[in-house]
């Protein structure tokens, strides 16, 4: 039981337009989500993960094309289904696509995207991803329903929301674990490679290990939060070590 690791770096991006939204080419211009998503990799990340949001409130295009270039790993492309940012995948050929959800109307009741309702648009877009060599993760709820309907788009890869994990304790927490098992293992079954994420962090991720088959975990706000005491490279071998 174990699993490898994806940092999200979108939050070095946070703080970059916390000050520099508006004077991007300023010489002043950091921190460098490039030069995190390095760190993160001599710390053990398999993969770096990036979300190309709408409003560009963090990540913004040209970081996108320059981690592609430069990273040593494999680029895991976060985005919502719209055309503008499918164009936009199709240029960076990333090597890894995670749709998800970005406004109200696209998000089940607990916030991964809703793959029943969003059938035709997803399909549409899943046929361009795999023609242009692009492999597809959907970011869904672990819900029977949302399961069936990824393996019914032959998703090769589904990313299970952590996040009603990570917000619940006791016996309601014991009932999302529980509810993640039984999500992976549906996956699994339909021969869809299993990954999770949101919320996850130093203290809650132990338990989500016991998902069955679980390939990759990626994980953002915690290790980026860590690194500001620790430097990110530390701060993902930190990571890379529990899920080990
Ligand atoms: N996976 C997906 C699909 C996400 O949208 C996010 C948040 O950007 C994460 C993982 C990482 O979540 P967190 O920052 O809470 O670790």
């Amino acid at each position: 039981m174990g699993a490898v690791l994806g940092v999200n770096i979108d939050h070095v991006a946070t703080v970059r337009q916390a000050r520099y939204a508006k004077n991007s080419s300023s010489i002043n211009v950091e921190p460098d989500p490039v030069e995190a998503a390095l760190a993160a990799e001599r710390g053990g990340a398999i993969g770096i993960t990036a979300h190309l949001r709408q409003d560009r409130r963090h990540v913004v295009d040209h970081d996108i094309f320059r981690l592609k270039e430069a990273i040593g790993t494999k680029l895991n492309l976060e985005m919502g289904n719209s055309p503008e940012i499918v164009a936009i995948a199709l240029k960076v050929l990333p090597a890894d696509v995670c749709l998800v959800p970005e406004s109200r109307e696209e998000v089940t009741t607990e916030g991964g995207l809703d793959c029943i309702a969003h059938r035709a648009a997803l399909e549409s877009t899943l046929k361009a991803m795999r023609d242009a060599g692009i492999r597809v993760s959907l970011f869904i709820d672990p819900e029977p329903g949302q399961i069936e309907a990824a393996a019914s788009l032959e998703a090769p890869v589904v990313e299970l929301h952590t996040g009603a994990y990570a917000e619940a304790s006791g016996v309601a927490r014991d009932a999302e674990l529980a509810r993640l098992i039984a999500a992976a293992r549906l996956a699994s079954e339909a021969g869809i490679q299993v990954n999770a994420g949101h919320g996850l962090n130093y203290v809650n991720v132990k338990p989500i290990l016991a998902l069955p088959k679980l390939v990759e975990l990626n994980i953002g706000h915690s290790i980026v939060s860590r690194s500001l005491f620790v430097g990110m490279e530390q701060a993902a071998r930190e990571m890379a070590a529990l899920l080990a």
